[in-house]
């Protein structure tokens, strides 16, 4: 076969030349140019004319259009299901990325099984082991179905081939950064041969309905690597998180072209696999240490659902010159915001104090309605008071030390009393949304010296 021809794109304004560039001429812009490779093949980018025969390119009613929700595939994990919105949509092209080691392949092996049940065949491509390996892992996680068909590949040909023969119904390659085309000279891996085997995965997915899903890694700064041009291309984009020194581990969607965008799940990685979470709010608290100061619970909505979360910190005389503050698990430049409310407002000083802020379990979360609560920690650190473990704090706070509402505050309140909180102290903007015949007291704070006042005297 001829070796096939080359040209050199400038990602960022589209100027093409014949051999790389470290800076583009156009745009001026550094280090911007990825091969590509030039279409010899005349057919394969021609537009398709109308084809009687298979009615493709007719118009159609929107009435008469197809539901898609009928066509979901329930993966079985209702944790997986909730995030995709209700399932796996058939014909659908999904990312899922994550840090190496957290769980993807574990995840996407254990779908195999429900799946596999039902009676659809399922081919797993793993560019990254061996078949036995792949086995290996299904049998840790008790995977005993007839239709999970295993491929050790990373030829993209080879696995078009598998797929029209074996015609699974869902596919699933593991990983993208693997696979390559001969199409593209560069190594598996580059942008132009990610791009690339995206492309074609995408055309076989659409023109035989077949689901494909497909494993991306993340780079060190947190992105998919390869071209963002991967995340346009697909339908659905999930994102594996969490701490690999915690056992959690968070499900996030932050592209879904058939539902919302809103909803997590929550795994918790076993020595069987992962384990789905149905009580957050539980599986957060627990461990939660009591009489001690610096800790405060709060309720925060993930999507449609509530969950009761810890946050601590620590206040400590600093030994240097200059005091530190961290935040882990939450947006460091708003605890930098809140400390100047709670020194301005509150007349806490904190200037020889280094602060530490800290959301438990490993996970993320960057909701304004965790304001109160870490503020009430940091205070209870530094004044040393222990805020009482059945208090649950909620609110946003504004500059000048206002409790401000939050939205769904109704189910945040219902949800902390379900879990035996007794005392729930809300912004007053919220006080109409208190549910009638809760089994808890809640107090509504004008702002946060109303709240301080309540956290660090009430017994
Ligand atoms: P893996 O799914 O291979 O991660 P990824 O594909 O995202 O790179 O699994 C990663 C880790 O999970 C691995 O270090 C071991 C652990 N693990 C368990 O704790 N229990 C299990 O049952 C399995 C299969 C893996
Ligand atoms: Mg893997």
């Amino acid at each position: 076969m001829a070796k096939a021809k080359v040209k050199f794109v400038c990602s960022a304004c589209g100027y093409e030349t014949g051999k790389w560039l470290g800076k583009c001429p156009s745009c001026g812009e550094f280090a911007t140019f990825v091969e590509e490779a030039v279409a010899d093949d005349k057919s394969r980018f021609k537009s398709p004319v109308a084809d009687e025969s298979k009615g493709a390119a007719r118009p159609l009613i929107l009435r008469d259009i197809k539901d898609l929700d009928a066509n979901r595939i329930k993966t079985g994990i209702a944790e997986l299901d909730r995030v995709l919105s209700g399932g796996l949509v058939c014909g659908s092209f999904t990312l899922v990325g994550g840090d190496p080691g957290i769980g993807k392949s574990t995840l996407l092996t254990q779908l195999c099984k429900p799946i596999g049940s039902e009676g659809r065949k399922i081919l797993y491509v793993s560019g990254e082991e061996s078949a036995s390996q792949v086995k290996l892992r299904a049998d840790r996680l008790q995977i005993d179905t007839d239709n999970l068909y295993v491929l050790s590949e990373t030829g993209l040909g080879l696995i078009e081939a598998a797929v029209k023969d074996i015609m699974p119904e869902l596919v699933i390659i593991d990983s993208i950064q693997t696979m390559y085309t001969d199409e593209v000279t560069s190594a598996p891996g580059s942008v132009s041969q990610v791009r690339e085997c995206g492309y074609r995965l995408l055309r076989l997915a659409k023109q035989n309905g077949i689901t494909v899903i497909i494993v991306g890694h993340v780079t060190k700064e947190g992105q998919l690597a390869g071209p963002r041009v991967l995340e346009h291309m697909v339908d659905t984009v999930l994102y594996f998180e969490g701490d690999k020194n915690f056992s959690g581990r968070v499900l996030r969607c932050v592209k879904n072209r058939f539902g919302s965008t809103n909803e997590i799940g929550i795994f918790e990685m076993t020595g069987l696999g992962l384990k789905e979470v149905l009580n957050p709010s539980e599986y957060l608290l627990s461990g939660r240490p009591s009489g001690v100061s610096g800790s405060a619970v709060t309720c925060c909505m993930e999507g449609t659902r509530p969950m009761l979360l810890e946050v601590q910190a620590l206040a400590s005389y600093t030994s240097f010159g200059m005091p530190r503050r961290m935040a882990a698990g939450t947006d460091f430049n708003r605890v930098i915001m809140l400390l100047a409310v709670l020194e301005k407002r509150a007349g806490i000083s904190m200037g020889n104090m280094d602060i530490y802020v800290n959301i438990t379990g490993g996970i993320r979360v960057s909701e304004p309605s965790l304001d109160a609560a870490v503020l009430a920690a940091v205070a209870s650190s530094c004044k040393n008071a222990v805020i009482n473990p059945d208090i649950v704090i909620i609110g946003e706070v504004g500059l000048t030390g206002e409790l401000r509402g939050v939205n769904m505050c109704e189910k945040r309140i219902s949800e902390s009393a379900k879990m035996g909180f007794k005392t729930i102290v809300i912004p007053s903007a919220n006080r109409k949304e208190v549910p009638k015949g809760i089994n808890a007291r809640v107090l509504a704070c004008e702002n946060i010296n109303g709240l301080l006042n309540i956290i660090l005297n009430y017994k």
